[in-house]
Order: structure tokens, then C-alpha cells, then sequence
């Protein structure tokens, strides 16, 4: 076992709870559908002059949600609800590369396991799904609606868990030894276990 990696697994849980917090953050605060449009690249500039936060909130001016409920926001009220949206996605640009560069090192240092693999790939993957459901969730909300389906929202929410439960489970998986007690129940207890994490995963998505 390598500290690395076990840091490294430990930094990856942290990055998805701080995202599930910003996450809710930029839901209570009704600035999920501040940002129009999806630039992975040139999105992770934050606007610095007049021109360019004009430019945003010209495009935000044209949205139901301006039309409908906030008719007349000042531009510093924009400011402060595109910033949280800002975050939330630049916070989703620092784990894809937190997650997928050391991800590559370790796979060419061989320091992981078939298993970890595996695990990981399917971290990596999901990571991914709930980022493109985050935009196609804020495109839900571009369009007739002054709000983000809530579907796509509780299918954000859900697969947001999936992906901090997976890498909860890679961390116990890589460390075996502490976390003996998980392997020592009876085939019972873990058919149990995984009926209330399905319960709990479904409760989850209903109330998320
Ligand atoms: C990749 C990692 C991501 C994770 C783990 C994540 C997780 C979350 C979570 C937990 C919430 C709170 C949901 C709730 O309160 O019900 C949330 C909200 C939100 N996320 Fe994400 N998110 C990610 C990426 C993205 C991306 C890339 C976008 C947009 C392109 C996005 C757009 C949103 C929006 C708009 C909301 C607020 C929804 C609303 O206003 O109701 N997310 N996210």
C-alpha cells in the first residue's frame, strides 16, 4: 500500500464532499442557471472586466429565470449568484484533474491493483456522468422553465453519492487491514447492508 495513493484517495473525498457542499450552495442561493452556457476551456476564466460581465449577463437576461423571477437584478446581485455557479463548475474542473492525472501515474507506477482499477475507472467515469448531468440539468432550466428539472437534479444529487460512496469503498478496498471488520460478516449481514445503502440511495433521490 502507498501513502500516495492513500492520500490521494483521501484528497479525491474530500474534493466530492467540499463539491456536494458548493453543490447545495448554489442551489439555496438560486444560481444554478446563472451561467448559460458550458465552456470547459475558456469557462474557467473568471470575468475581470465590464465587457465581459456584460457580456454574461446579457446572455443570463435572456434566460426564463431573469424574465420570470429576477426581473430587474442589478448586475452586483448577478455577480454574487454567478459566482457560486463559477465555483461550483471550476471546483468540478479541479477534480477531473486531481482524479485523472495521478490516476495515470499510478497505473504507469503500477501501484495498483486489478481491483483498485477497477474501482477507480468506475470513480472516473461517474465523475464524468455527473458533470455532463449537471449542464444537462442547467439546460433543463434555459428553456420555458425558470428552474432545473427535478429529475436531472435528483439524478445530479444521486450519482454525486454514487461517486463519494465508490471512492469510499476504493479506500477501504486499498487499505484492507484497518477495515478488516467489513469483510468478517456473515453473507447475511451484507445482503442486509446493501438493501439499506439501495433504500437509503432511493430515499436520497426522492427527497434530494
Ligand atoms: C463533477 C462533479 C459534480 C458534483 C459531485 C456535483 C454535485 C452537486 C450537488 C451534490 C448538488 C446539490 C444538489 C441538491 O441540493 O439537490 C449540485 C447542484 C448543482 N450542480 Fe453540480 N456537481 C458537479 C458538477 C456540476 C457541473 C459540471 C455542473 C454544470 C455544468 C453542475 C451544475 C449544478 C447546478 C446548476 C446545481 C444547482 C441546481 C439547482 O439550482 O437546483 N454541477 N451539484
Amino acid at each position: 500500500m502507498k501513502k500516495s495513493v492513500r492520500y490521494w484517495l483521501v484528497a479525491g473525498i474530500i474534493l466530492v464532499l467540499v463539491q456536494m457542499i458548493l453543490g447545495a450552495i448554489t442551489r439555496l442561493t438560486g444560481s444554478g442557471l446563472s451561467i448559460t452556457k458550458w465552456d470547459i476551456i475558456t469557462g474557467t476564466f473568471f470575468p475581470l472586466t465590464d465587457s465581459s460581465w456584460n457580456h454574461y449577463f446579457d446572455l443570463y437576461k435572456s434566460t426564463p429565470q431573469y424574465q420570470k423571477i429576477n426581473f430587474g437584478m442589478t448586475l452586483s446581485e448577478f455577480k454574487f449568484i454567478f459566482f457560486w455557479e463559477y465555483f461550483h463548475r471550476l471546483w468540478a474542473r479541479l477534480m477531473g484533474f486531481v482524479f485523472l492525472f495521478p490516476f495515470i501515474y499510478f497505473l504507469i507506477k503500477k501501484y495498483l491493483a486489478k481491483k483498485d482499477i477497477l474501482n477507480l475507472s468506475f470513480v472516473i467515469i461517474l465523475t464524468v456522468f455527473v458533470a455532463s448531468l449537471g449542464w444537462i440539468m442547467v439546460a433543463s432550466g434555459l428553456i420555458n422553465r425558470p428552474w432545473v428539472n427535478a429529475y436531472k437534479l435528483a439524478f445530479h444529487l444521486t450519482a454525486a453519492l454514487l461517486v463519494l460512496l465508490m471512492l469510499l469503498k476504493t479506500y477501504i478496498d486499498y487499505n484492507k487491514r484497518p477495515f478488516v471488520v467489513f469483510y468478517n460478516i456473515s453473507r447475511n449481514e451484507k445482503i442486509s447492508l446493501n438493501i439499506l445503502m439501495v433504500l437509503v440511495l432511493l430515499q436520497f433521490f426522492l427527497v434530494g
